[in-house]
């Protein structure tokens, strides 16, 4: 899909040679930090922003410049959406799916499938932040598209629209629709995303299934008890345990053998308050940049 593209505004190489593929019906994920060159991708890939070198192909397609014939097949939601004015929900979504002669009907169960059927007359203006970003996914999604680019669909959300969002991404999918988006919410990534690229400053640090660039890192689980549960020199003592220290609240045991760790933490009923943490993607971007994730 995209190879090699690099982008630099100024002295600033915004998009530093990317090259990725995206398989049709895959959820693909682009990850990143703030100003990690997402939007600049995307936007590159959508037919909206001109690379300055590399090759784009889109539906087999080159998407700049702006080529009529893909506009039918792809759907676009851009980071900062904009609307028509005071039109209600479903005004909105009729004007976008008019361009591509879509109904009443369509219209209407976009809005149910984004969780809008009951905003249907309100206007735009007055829906919250969240039922705003849902309103433009239905809008880029009423004329039915092949491909579908969301770039963070999920920001700004609270934690329940944001569950609400990720069903309707699912919904998505499981129609059959290629899903590009980008987040820089690293642990939402790793439940959507059948493969996810790591971008940080221009480049892509890792792209693969986010299991398995978990399971790459081949980092220790951390299990950890409240303070006092049992000793440290206890529990260095359990077989299979590499670490463990105490903070002023816990005790955190790292292990690469959790289940007989476990085990022995039961047989000595210690198990109260416990919690187990494995790596996640923060931890593979870690060890990829030297820098804790900040999103
Ligand atoms: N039109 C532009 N003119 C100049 N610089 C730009 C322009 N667009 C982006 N940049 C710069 O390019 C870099 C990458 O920006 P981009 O918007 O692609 O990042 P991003 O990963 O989408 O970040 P965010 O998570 O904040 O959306 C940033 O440093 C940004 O300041
Ligand atoms: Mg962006």
């Amino acid at each position: 899909m995209a190879a090699d593209i690099r982008k630099s505004y100024g002295e600033l190489n915004a998009v530093d040679g990317v090259s990725f593929t995206v398989a049709e019906g895959e959820f693909f994920g682009i990850l990143g930090p703030n100003g990690a060159g997402k939007t600049t991708t995307l936007e590159i890939v959508e037919g909206l922003r001109q690379a300055d070198s590399g090759h784009v192909t889109l539906l087999g397609e080159n998407p700049w410049p702006r080529n009529p014939a893909l506009l039918p097949r792809i759907g676009v939601q851009l980071q900062a959406s904009s609307f028509f004015e005071k039109l209600t929900a479903k005004e909105q979504l009729l004007t976008f799916g008019s361009l591509y002669g879509v109904g009443d009907t369509t219209a209407m169960e976009m809005l149910e499938l984004v969780g809008l059927g009951d905003k249907a007359d309100v206007r735009e203006d007055r829906l919250s932040g969240g039922q705003r970003q849902r309103l433009s996914i239905a809008c880029a999604l009423v004329h039915d598209p092949d491909v579908v680019f969301l770039d963070e669909p999920t920001a700004a959300l609270d934690p329940q629209a944001r569950r609400n969002l990720w069903d309707v991404l699912r919904e998505i999918q499981a129609r059959g629709k290629t899903i590009v988006y980008t987040t820089h919410y690293l642990d939402e990534a790793e439940i959507l995303c059948d493969r996810v690229a790591i971008m940080d400053r221009g480049r892509i640090l890792a792209m693969d299934s986010p299991a398995t660039l978990v399971r790459g890192l081949d980092a220790p689980t951390q299990v950890v008890l409240q303070r006092g549960a049992i000793s440290t020199e206890q529990a260095r003592a359990i077989n299979g345990v590499e670490h463990a220290y105490e903070d002023d609240v816990s005790l955190t045991i790292s292990t690469r053998k959790p289940a007989p760790v476990l085990s022995a933490l039961a047989e000595r009923g210690t198990l109260d308050g416990l919690q187990v943490r494995t790596a996640t993607l923060e931890d593979v971007f870690l060890h990829l940049t030297g820098r804790e994730y900040r999103a």
